[in-house]
């Protein structure tokens, strides 16, 4: 399966399919868990500040597995490699149409 298709999995498994949501591969192959983990904190805490309908969730490996921390934005299908917190903030805002 490819990374669009574990994507899709990941949102449906999590029933998302009617929502915005950014994605955050917490899987141990694309970087340090701990790095991902705290990119997932500081997205769920800006989009609480600026009162986004955008969901950030964790899901495991999405396939690419390198250059992580791995995101992923839905429905746009946009992957990005090396997700910062400002590049995690521009995929959010993207989503909201900011
Ligand atoms: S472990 Fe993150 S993409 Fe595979």
């Amino acid at each position: 399966m490819g990374k669009r298709g574990k994507l899709r999995k990941a949102i449906h498994k999590r029933e998302l399919e009617q929502e915005t949501a950014l994605v955050i591969c917490v899987g141990k192959r694309c970087c340090d868990r701990e790095e991902s983990q705290a990119l997932v904190e500081a997205m769920r805490e800006y989009s609480g500040e600026i009162h986004a309908h955008t969901r950030v969730v964790t899901t495991g490996c999405l396939g690419i597995c390198k250059k992580g921390p791995i995101a992923a934005s839905y429905p746009t299908m946009k992957f990005k490699k090396h997700v910062t917190r400002k590049r995690g903030r521009k995929m959010i805002d993207k989503l909201e149409g900011r």
